[in-house]
């Protein structure tokens, strides 16, 4: 039995303020609430308060440096992380690789160094648009996790997660469906069947993202190869976050 992971992704939003504010009411919401590993991604500068306010909860960042330390402006790394009590983060998200030149090279470089400082990755893979049209999902979703992921070795790759996103459903409000989802976690599990083996396929946590929401989250689920989601807009309101983390 996969444990479901539900984690919610706040990009670019709310204050320190802001966060203890939505801990304080989605913590009793969400208390109790065992069937599934909850994880919330603040930004940077908002994960010391959220570890401070979250109680059990996970919390994870949003992106990460591959070394450890040095003269690269701006950046964040793994250690530094793990050391404030983040045990997460988001790896190669689309908003990344399409506004910050992120890579399937970078996204296995930041993978390596988040496990070596013992976080949980949650890796992104997933087509565009004008991919899904010309067919081509396949082949998107086989190059980024041979480039991305397929590189670890087998002990790596049990510590991680993983999230299909279909980029044309992120933020947009069109869910795929859950066939159209289904079909692509299957394909992925297939391919981590081919390069860890059976029982890693088996273990692996492989998240849908894109437009979940409180009323599309249960068909989602039903399917059996999603194991939980990544919930970008859903997930800033308690309420609503609790809502999709209730789901059965
Ligand atoms: P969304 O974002 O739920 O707002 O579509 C999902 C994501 O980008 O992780």
């Amino acid at each position: 039995m996969r444990k479901p992971v539900m984690a919610g992704n706040w990009k670019m939003h709310k204050t320190a303020a802001e966060t203890a504010a939505f801990f304080e009411k989605f913590a009793p919401l969400v208390a109790g609430a065992d069937h599934a590993e909850i994880v919330i991604c603040p930004p940077f500068v908002n994960l010391p308060a959220a570890v401070a306010a979250g109680g059990g909860i996970g919390i994870g960042a949003q992106d990460v440096f591959w070394l450890k330390e040095g003269a690269y402006t701006g950046e964040v790394s793994a250690p530094m992380l793990a050391a404030i009590g983040c045990r997460w983060v988001i790896i190669g998200h689309s908003e990344r690789r399409q506004y910050f030149n992120e890579t399937d090279e970078t996204v296995l470089k930041k993978t390596v160094a988040a496990l070596d400082a013992g976080l949980k990755p949650i890796v992104c893979v997933g087509e565009r648009l004008e991919e899904r049209e010309a067919g081509a999902t396949e082949t998107v979703l086989e190059a980024q996790f041979n480039a991305g992921i397929a590189e670890l070795t087998g002990e790596q790759f049990a510590r991680l997660v993983i999230a299909y996103e279909p980029v044309w459903a992120i933020g947009t409000g069109k869910t795929a469906t859950p066939e159209i989802a289904q079909a692509a976690h299957h394909f992925l599990r297939r391919e981590i069947r081919a390069r860890f083996g059976p029982e890693a396929a088996g273990a692996c946590r492989i998240l849908y993202g894109g437009s979940v929401k409180p009323d599309n989250i249960k068909g989602l689920m039903a399917q059996p190869d999603i194991d939980g989601a990544l919930v970008g807009g859903a997930s800033l309101d308690a309420a609503t976050f609790a809502a999709i983390v209730h789901y059965p």
